[in-house]
C-alpha cells in the first residue's frame, strides 16, 4: 500500500477521468491520494474532490507561478479554506527562478505569508522549489522550523540541500525524475535523506516515471517512484512501501 503524496488530480487532463483514475490507483494499492492546489479555484476544487472521495485529500496554496493577483483577500480566503476537515496541508507554495515567472522579490513575499500561515494553523507545507535552491533554503532558515513540518515536493536540489532541508524538519519527496535514465546526481541524493523522511510522488499529471517518461501521469504510477526509490536503499519494495506510508501520515497528520 502507498499512498500518493502530490498528484493534480483537479488538472483538466484528470479530472474528467478522476474515477477510473481512482480505480486504477487502488488496482496496484494506492490507497489515498494528496490534491494540492495551486490558485484559489484549483485548492477549491481539490477541497470538492476531498469531499466527494474519501480516498483524495487536499492541500490549499498559491504556487509562485500564480502570485500575481494575490491580496489580503485572497490570502484571507485561503486561511479559511485551510479550515476545512479535508485539508491536510498548504501547498503547493514556493519559488520558482524558471524564466517568465514573476518577480522574485514578490514571489518570496508570498511564500514567506504562506509559510507563516502553515506555522499559524498547524500545519504542514507543501514546497515548491525550482532553480531557487540558494533563495529556498535561505528563507526557510529564516522562517525556522515549522511547528508541523513540511515536503519539499518533487525534489531536485543536491546532497547538501536534502541534508540542510532535513535539518529544518522537512521531509524529502522524489518524483518521477528520480527514475530517469539520464539522472545520476539526484539519486545519489536518496541515500541522504533518513529513511523516516522519505516521501514519494507522482506530481500528476506531470513527470511520468520510467517506463511512461512524457505521457500524462496518474497516481498509480507512484508504484514506479517508490520502486526505484528501494532499489536505489537496496531493499524491497514490499519493505519500504509501508515505511513511506507512516512518513507520508506521520507528516500529514490530518489524514486518517
Ligand atoms: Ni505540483
Amino acid at each position: 500500500m502507498l499512498i500518493d503524496s502530490h498528484a493534480h488530480l483537479q488538472d483538466p487532463l484528470l479530472l474528467s477521468e478522476v474515477e477510473d483514475i481512482l480505480d486504477r490507483a487502488l488496482k496496484v494499492g494506492v490507497q489515498a491520494i494528496i490534491c494540492p492546489g495551486y490558485d484559489l479555484p484549483s485548492s477549491r476544487q481539490a477541497i470538492k474532490l476531498a469531499e466527494n472521495y474519501p480516498s483524495i485529500w487536499a492541500a490549499v496554496g498559491f504556487h509562485p507561478e500564480n502570485i500575481a493577483n494575490v491580496d489580503e483577500n485572497s490570502l484571507t480566503e485561503l486561511k479559511d479554506m485551510a479550515q476545512h476537515p479535508q485539508v491536510v496541508a498548504i501547498g503547493e507554495i514556493g519559488l520558482d527562478y524558471v524564466n517568465g515567472v514573476p518577480d522574485r522579490e514578490r514571489q518570496k513575499t508570498i511564500f514567506r505569508r504562506q509559510l507563516k500561515l502553515a506555522a499559524e494553523l498547524e500545519l504542514p507545507a507543501i514546497i515548491h522549489n525550482r532553480e531557487s535552491h540558494a533563495d529556498l533554503l535561505a528563507t526557510i532558515q529564516d522562517i525556522g522550523p515549522l511547528p508541523q513540518g513540511g515536503v519539499m515536493h518533487c525534489f531536485s536540489g543536491s546532497s547538501e540541500l536534502a541534508k540542510e532541508c532535513v535539518k529544518l524538519g522537512y521531509y524529502i519527496s522524489y518524483a518521477g525524475p528520480v527514475t530517469f535514465k539520464n539522472a545520476r546526481r539526484l539519486p545519489e541524493t536518496v541515500a541522504y535523506v533518513p529513511l523516516d523522511r522519505l516521501l514519494c510522488e507522482t506530481d500528476s499529471p506531470y513527470l511520468s516515471p520510467e517506463p511512461y517518461r512524457g505521457k500524462r501521469n496518474e497516481p498509480a504510477r507512484v508504484i514506479h517512484v517508490a520502486a526505484k526509490l528501494a532499489e536505489i536503499l537496496g531493499r524491497e519494495l514490499e519493505e519500504l512501501a509501508p515505511i513511506l506510508t507512516a512518513n507520508t501520515k506521520r507528516l500529514f497528520h490530518r489524514l486518517k
